[in-house]
């Protein structure tokens, strides 16, 4: 059945495509793939930050059966209840005020859903995002992402009265400031902006991730998010939080925002939301999801219930198992060796994260080092761990294992990288 699946696979699906790994997987499990020849690996990238209850937790993958036998797709016809139950669940662990919701099939369709909310709320057009994030890759998402050109190249012109601001990268800053000695110049130019490009009373809302994940897996400085807060709030401007990546316990928390104490007028929630299955939501205060008039935005697929079971039951384990606790204790054992293995490693440039979604930055003589990440990979993977990179120059490991991940598998992965760093003489 398998014999020859990547050459047939190259037959009939496009290249756009990037497949990061050649493992043909025969089962998954936990923290687990096995592939066809039952080899198994450490699935430390969580199928894109997404597995966040591991591959097929039991809990959701009953859920998902016993949704299937009872009622698999609504197309907007019918009421039905776990619609109903998540969104009441979700109002339970989203920010305070984030209480009626809109459910799609993914991160970037909850993006299109945030900036038309964006638009028809507050009657203008301007849309501000942040140079080095990423928002998805269909029209209007695609004119907020800017991680990447290769996302962008061919497909100008985007959507218009888009406008963008460098993310405070502190670690690579725009404009080569230290970050002892920052005087948050992001900020100012997002206020340069705003006297020279558009009015704030022109603009719908301003969208940003509070953790970078593809661009780059950077965590912001402390007062940032607060700063973007105070501004909107000045010019009645919705903040959207791109939770898609962030979210659903990633950092340690259910949502990245609440490391800041932010609150958004908009959030996108993605990925990890049902485990692997297709879903996501457009979550905001009642008073702006009400005042979207009837058939103003719409889905056929959106809110599957088969999905939505997925999702209560997603929510459901990592409650009760106490993923949100395990990922940022765990999370807190990998970057405390990380930083003792940057010492001994000159490759290693940076080491940042919240919880399990941490960045490690590779670089030489002062650059990125896209290459020198490239075969600590190929290492990673050969012994049996699977890795993603990140980042601008693809020159970052975005460490995002599962929620349930162990010190014990953690540690493992990072004896790991350890021995793949020593083989390529990474060390100082
Ligand atoms: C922050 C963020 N927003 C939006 C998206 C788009 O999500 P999707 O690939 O499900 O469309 C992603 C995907 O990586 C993301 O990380």
């Amino acid at each position: 059945m398998t014999d020859n699946l990547i050459e047939r696979a190259k037959g009939v699906l496009t290249s756009a495509l990037v497949v990061h790994t050649d493992i043909v997987v025969k089962d998954a499990g936990g923290i687990y793939v096995e592939d066809v020849s039952g080899r198994r690996f450490m699935d430390f990238s969580s199928g894109l930050a997404t597995v966040n209850t591991g591959h097929n937790h039991p809990k959701v993958v009953a859920a998902i059966k016993r949704q299937a036998g009872i009622f698999m797709h609504s197309g907007s016809i019918f009421h039905y209840e776990p619609v109903v139950l998540l969104a009441e669940k979700l109002r339970g662990i989203t920010p305070p005020g984030m209480d009626m919701f809109f459910f799609s099939n993914s991160g970037a369709e909850a993006v299109e859903g945030a900036i038309k909310l964006a638009r028809h709320h507050t009657g203008r057009q301007g849309v501000v995002a942040f140079v080095g994030g990423f928002h998805g890759r269909t029209y209007g998402s695609l004119s907020l992402t800017t991680s990447n050109i290769l996302y962008r190249r061919k497909y100008q012109p985007v959507v218009p009265s888009v406008y963008h601001s460098p993310y405070p990268y502190c670690y690579r800053c725009f404009f080569g400031q230290r970050q002892d000695s920052c005087s948050m110049d992001c900020y100012r130019y997002l206020e340069r902006l705003l006297k020279h490009l558009i009015p704030p009373d022109e603009v719908a809302c301003i969208i940003i991730e509070p953790v970078l994940g593809e661009g780059g897996y950077v965590v912001p400085p402390a007062g940032f998010l607060n700063r973007l807060r105070d501004l909107c709030s000045r010019w009645d401007i919705m903040l959207v939080l791109d939770e898609v990546q962030a979210g659903m316990g990633r950092t340690g928390r259910w949502f990245a925002s609440e490391h800041f104490g932010v609150i958004p007028d908009i959030m996108t929630i993605a990925k990890g939301i049902a485990s692997g299955m297709p879903l996501s939501a457009v979550a905001s205060r009642k008073d702006i999801m009400q005042a979207w008039p009837p058939g103003a935005h719409g889905t056929t697929f959106g809110g599957n219930p088969v999905s939505c079971a997925a999702a209560i039951a997603t929510i459901d384990a990592i409650q009760e198992q106490g993923m949100l606790g395990n990922a940022a204790w765990v999370g807190e054992y990998a970057l405390n060796r990380l930083r003792t293995i940057q010492a001994s490693y000159d490759r290693i440039g940076d080491v940042r994260g919240l919880g399990l979604m941490i960045g490690i930055e590779f670089v030489k003589e002062g650059g990125p080092d896209p290459d020198g990440l490239r075969d600590i990979l190929r290492r990673c993977l050969d012994k049996g761990l699977v890795l993603l990179e990140c980042g601008v120059d693809r020159n970052i490991i975005r460490l995002a294992p599962p929620l349930l991940t162990t010190v014990a598998e953690m540690e493992r992965g990072l004896d790991i990288l350890e021995e793949s760093l020593r083989e390529a003489g990474a060390g100082r």
